[in-house]
């Protein structure tokens, strides 16, 4: 599985990435507004530091000026995907725009029949929002599989992108439910590297190894 970092936080990308741990990076409207930055900037910016795609989110509600806002956003750099909203006209948006060679991730995806038009109108990356299905008690991770057998029971090339990820846990159901991508915020990545019998198992190891009196450098 992929991971995209879903943030506009340069410093925090810049650090997973030298990890190996950036296949890409998505961000949206709020993102943007929590970075504080000017949309062009900052994104061109993460660009420089990742070589996968980078998401960037067109705001108009009508295809043609998706289009328009999609096509100065994939001017930015070659790595651009174009994110557009599932609405009618997000559809139409997302025909065109893979039309012009484009990479387009299609968000705010909440039901499979959601996800079975993107396929069709030849989306790149399907985003469903695993989080905010579980905000309201339906199963997030439910949708996630119920768009995989869609998509390898007719051999869909559009890429599973696991979205609104709040929990390791999240990645974790998101790999078993064979999401080709799984976008999170950067402290939920790290906390993938936590375990109290870890933490238990290393503060023993240190213990002893005051007992012996000696040292490595
Ligand atoms: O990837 C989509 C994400 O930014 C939305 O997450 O936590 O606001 O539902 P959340």
């Amino acid at each position: 599985m992929k991971f995209f970092v879903d943030t506009a936080d340069v410093a925090a990308i810049a650090e997973l990435n030298d990890l190996g741990m950036v296949d890409g990076v998505t961000t949206n409207p709020s993102l943007i507004l929590k970075s504080g930055r000017d949309i062009l900037e900052v994104t061109r910016e993460i660009c420089g530091i990742v070589s996968g795609p980078v998401s960037a989110e067109v705001v108009a509600m009508d295809a043609q000026s998706m289009i328009a806002e999609g096509r100065k956003l994939a001017a930015i750099a070659p790595n651009i995907a174009v994110k557009v909203p599932l609405t009618w006209d997000g559809l139409k948006a997302c025909k065109v725009l893979t039309g012009d060679g484009f990479m387009v991730n299609v968000t705010l995806c909440f039901s499979a029949n959601q996800a079975l038009l993107a396929a069709k109108a030849g989306a790149t990356f399907i985003s469903p929002f695993i989080g905010r299905l579980d905000d309201i008690n339906l199963d997030g991770m439910e949708l996630i599989g119920d768009i995989r057998t869609i998509y390898d029971n007719y051999d869909f090339r559009t890429q599973i992108l696991a979205a609104s990820i709040r929990s390791a846990n999240h990645m974790k159901d998101a790999a078993l439910m064979g999401a080709d991508v799984a976008t999170a915020p950067p402290a939920v990545i790290k906390a993938m590297a936590n375990h109290v019998l870890t933490d238990k198992g290393l503060e023993q190891f240190n213990a002893d190894w005051a007992k012996t009196g000696q040292k490595i450098l």
